[in-house]
């Protein structure tokens, strides 16, 4: 690394950055603060306390209420004020804003692996707009995985077997590293790669350029009938499997008497373990589809189904009991 382009601190490119950066300062603050304060005065009475001669004795020492007092609530307001603003800076990194352009993440030694929703695909690279949330779905393949962008402030764990949420709104245009975080075999050194975010006209004709073959729902729709889903899941109307339209977000009643919501989770795990939760009114005839579709494939199913939305659902259905 040259001189040059050596820097403490990543560059601040998301509208998370600057909230834990603020964070982070007075954490470092603190610390640095009672350490410095700690090793005066140990220093201090050390010399000021030493014996004088050899016949001196120490005088017992018999505690002060107010002593005991001071040092227990400073702290104590010190840790609150951390665990508070804290908790604000948390929740609002893992709270994906409602209008978030939704991008898909694989991760597999050694590489990411990106959907859009048009359709494209990118390996170690993400391409973005500027000034729009973007909201990440990630799983992984193989291995614990951790998807880590440091100029975005953001890093999650990427789990095998399940959906992790996160999201960021990149406030400047440039190209950002992209790491993988988390120690995961022989190259995970090499499972880099970076993020671009560009003007939003160019990243139009980015999304216009090169063949997509098609949306992730209409790649999905394919694979569904591929996988020949639709002969029990017929869609609006009853079949020997339940009806798949307006499924996603809903709350499902369970053969067993409890509920569910039909989110990601709970589609993906219906896919691979069918017999998992069964849907009241219904036999557990479904096989699994484990080692059928990959996790990019699921992804693609669960999009699919998301999509199958009557487009008056809200306003037809305004009494909704759930
Ligand atoms: Cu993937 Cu380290």
């Amino acid at each position: 690394m040259s001189p040059s382009s050596f820097r403490l601190f990543p560059e601040q490119a998301s509208t998370l950055a600057g909230s834990v950066d603020h964070l982070y300062f007075f954490l470092v603050g603190v610390a640095a603060f009672f350490s410095l304060l700690i090793f005066a005065l140990i220093f201090f009475f050390a010399i000021r306390h030493r014996r004088r001669s050899e016949a001196e004795r120490p005088q017992p020492v018999h505690g002060g209420l107010v002593l005991e007092v001071v040092w227990t609530v400073i702290p104590l307001g010190l840790v609150m004020v951390m665990f508070g603003w804290g908790a604000v800076v948390y929740l609002d990194g893992a709270r994906p804003p409602g209008d978030a352009m939704q991008v898909y993440v694989v991760g597999k030694q050694w590489m990411w692996k990106l959907q859009h929703m048009e359709g494209q695909r990118e390996i170690n690279e993400l391409h973005i707009p500027v000034g729009r949330a973007v909201r990440l779905t990630m799983t992984s393949e193989d291995v614990i995985h951790s998807f880590y962008v440091p100029a975005f402030r953001m890093k999650y764990d990427v789990l095998p077997g399940r959906y992790t949420t996160a999201w960021f709104k990149p406030t400047k245009t440039g190209k950002y590293h992209l790491f993988c975080a988390e120690y995961c075999g022989t190259r995970h050194s090499g499972m880099i790669g970076w993020v671009y975010v560009m003007e939003p006209a160019e990243y139009e004709a980015w999304l216009g350029g090169g063949g997509t073959g098609g949306s992730l729902a209409s790649n999905g729709e394919k694979l569904f009938q591929e996988l020949a889903c639709t002969n029990c899941h017929r869609t609006g109307e009853r079949g020997r499997c339940p009806d798949l339209m307006n499924l996603f977000g809903s709350t499902v009643k369970l053969a067993d008497g409890g509920t569910v919501k039909a989110d990601e989770a709970y589609l993906r795990e219906s896919i691979l373990y069918p017999n998992a939760k069964v849907v009241a009114g219904y036999q557990p005839i479904m096989p699994t589809f484990q080692g059928l579709v990959t996790e990019e494939g699921l992804l693609q199913l669960i999009e699919y189904v998301k999509s199958l939305k009557e487009k008056s659902a809200t306003e037809t259905m305004p009494a909704r009991r759930n």
